[in-house]
């Protein structure tokens, strides 16, 4: 989702707005909305494009010194008119803007129900107007009443608020972006500079716990108490054309780099550590007795890990090709059939959850995108929660499964261990972060960017991670790259092995498969292929490696996630020395609708 607030452009605010939201489409869009202030609150918003919502402000007047506007990835409840946000209260009155999660939503609104408000949209945001609106009444000034309300809210959050017949804007933030822009007598807040580079290139970024307030006046900075916080204030210095980027030469590396906060997202809310205890809303309550995954690309590799999870769980679990599904559909029994798909659009995807749920069968969809279709028609859906996702290569959507697979199978069976698996859960963002802040990636791209071709080898939840390396490997530089089981390399693929031909060994742990592993390292090395492996330094594989790449000890299950940032970065390194077209690999689309 995206922000854009404005104040001090008098006639200009809404032309601000709509310009600011369109800069910040690459944020997702499904729909979008804009309010200003003036005697009263005017709100116009729609489902769809930017497009859609300049064609809805058309024929309507609206007008106000102070504005807000939002661009909108749905997380709760469909895209649709309603839940586009601005949201209102009761009174129209007072208009709110959101991105994030607020997770104690639920109760909130029941408590404002029972107070006497009415809703109109199915999303969390929409009961932060309402808490203004009761502390409004209560008496408060219009900022005490917006910090009222922020206070009581959990989550994640970057909030806007106006009131009518005040044109300031009111906001704060807690573990999502928000900066303020500063121009001689205009003001603008974004989650994102995009939104307002064109108009200056002075910046304020708030930090967690902080409020702000701009107004034609001026603006301030205060903390949770209402102390005056002194704010430096930055100079951004790139190419507006750049700024969808953050600074990043690619989305894709942008998305990378992303992974501790998408995952962070996708765990907010439904862990409890303390209980070893997962709540992935009514999902537990389905307690399959066997799964079967339905998935293409990428998603097929995390669906080929999510099986295996719920193998090791002890339930009965098989991953699908999903184009292979119905040309022999399996018995389902009363199998859940899962399609996992971060689009929720794919079309094989798609035809293999209808195939299944003709048979009978009870299906869920795991995805990305709230309102896709594979979400609408599944019984079920569990959202992964990682943002929208530009480069056509899929990476911390990928990332987001894994975690998502984590908290189906820690939500739905009763598998030993608990415990430590949700310990390295909620340890993989900071883990992702240190490999990130000093990966040898680059370096070893660097090496081998000249080489004929490109294996990887894995076993147990390490085989769909060689999968996925070789994967993105051949998507983002078109060289030649495969996949193998690492014990399947001797019973045929070891033929194509040379001296040319670098074998990224993934293994961690130090127990059996990684000394079965590293026998298969021993095939390659003899046969003269160089050897990067991918480890945490827990087996003796490093003795036979020429690289190395590492990541941090942890469990089985969390290591798979990490060792997929490193092989990413291989990627996209090797990508980008070859000069290709990273976000848009050539004959590649984000998401296939046709069979
Ligand atoms: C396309 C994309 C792949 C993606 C696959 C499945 O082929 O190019 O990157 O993995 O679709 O997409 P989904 O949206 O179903 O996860």
């Amino acid at each position: 989702c995206g922000i854009i607030g404005c104040v001090g452009r008098e006639d200009e605010t809404l032309d601000v707005l709509v310009h600011g939201l369109s800069k910040l489409e690459y944020r997702g869009y499904d729909s979008a909305g804009v309010a200003l202030s003036g005697d009263r609150v005017d709100v116009c918003k729609k489902s769809g494009k930017i497009e859609d919502l300049r064609g809805a402000l058309e024929p309507r007047s609206i007008g106000g010194a102070a504005g807000i506007g939002h661009t909108r990835w749905s997380t709760h409840g469909p895209p649709t008119d309603a839940n586009a946000h601005p949201h209102l209260d009761c009174t129209g009155d007072v208009a709110v803007v959101h991105n994030g999660i607020i997770e104690n939503y639920q109760s909130l609104r029941d408590e404002l129900a029972t107070a006497g408000h009415t809703f109109k949209s199915d999303t969390d945001t929409e009961v932060v107007p309402h808490l203004v609106e009761d502390a409004l009444a209560d008496g408060a000034d219009n900022e005490g009443a917006v910090r009222e309300a922020i206070s009581r809210l959990d989550g994640s959050y970057a909030v806007a608020v106006v009131v009518s017949g005040d044109d300031t804007i009111y906001a704060a933030r807690n573990d999502s972006p928000l900066v303020l822009g500063i121009d001689d007598d205009s003001y603008y807040l974004a989650s994102d500079v995009p939104a307002f580079r064109d108009f200056t290139d002075r910046v304020v970024y708030l930090a967690d716990g902080e409020f702000a307030t701009l107004s034609a006046d001026g603006w301030r900075v205060s903390d949770v108490d209402g102390a005056t916080v002194d704010k430096d204030v930055d100079t951004v210095d790139w190419d507006p054309e750049e700024t969808g980027k953050s600074g990043y030469d690619h989305f894709m590396l942008k998305e990378i780099n992303e992974q501790p906060r998408a995952i962070r997202q996708c765990l907010r809310g439904r862990v409890d550590e303390m209980a070893a205890e997962v709540d992935i809303g009514d999902l537990g309550d389905l307690s399959p007795t066997g799964v079967q995954f339905v998935a293409c690309g990428t998603s097929y590799h995390a669906a080929l890990y999510g099986a295996q999870l719920l193998r090791d769980a002890g339930i009965p679990a098989h991953a699908f090709l999903a184009s292979e599904y119905a040309t022999a559909v399996p018995p389902i029994g009363d199998a859940l059939v899962v399609g996992v798909t971060q689009s929720g659009e794919t079309a094989d995807t798609l035809s293999a959850l209808r195939e299944a749920r003709k048979r009978g069968a009870r299906t869920l969809a795991v995805t990305n995108t709230v309102g896709s279709t594979a979400a609408r028609e599944c019984d079920h859906a569990l959202y992964i929660r990682a943002g929208p996702e530009i480069g056509v290569a899929a990476s911390k959507t990928f990332a987001s499964q894994l975690a998502a697979l984590n908290l189906f199978s820690l939500g739905t069976t009763r598998a030993d261990g608990r415990r430590d698996s949700i310990g390295a859960l909620r340890d993989l963002p900071s883990n992702i972060q240190a490999i990130l802040d000093d990966s040898r990636a680059e370096a070893v791209a660097e090496e081998y960017v000249d080489s004929d071709a490109y294996f990887f080898i894995g076993r147990g939840l390490q085989y769909p991670v060689a999968l996925e390396g070789a994967l993105k490997m051949k998507e983002i530089t078109y060289k030649h790259a495969e996949g193998f089981a690492a014990g399947e390399l001797k019973h045929g693929p070891l033929a194509l092995v040379t001296g040319e031909t670098p074998v990224f060994a993934v293994v961690t742990g130090d127990g059996e498969m990684a000394r079965k592993t590293i026998g298969n390292v021993k095939e390659v090395e003899a046969r003269d292929a160089p050897v990067v492996a991918v480890t945490d330094g827990q087996s003796d594989v490093e003795r036979y490696a020429d690289e190395v790449l590492r990541v941090p000890e942890t469990h089985p299950q969390a290591a798979a996630v990490l060792a997929n940032v490193q092989l990413q970065l291989v990627s996209y390194y090797v990508a980008d020395e070859l000069g290709r077209s990273i976000d848009k690999p050539r004959n590649l689309a984000k998401s296939v609708t046709v069979e």
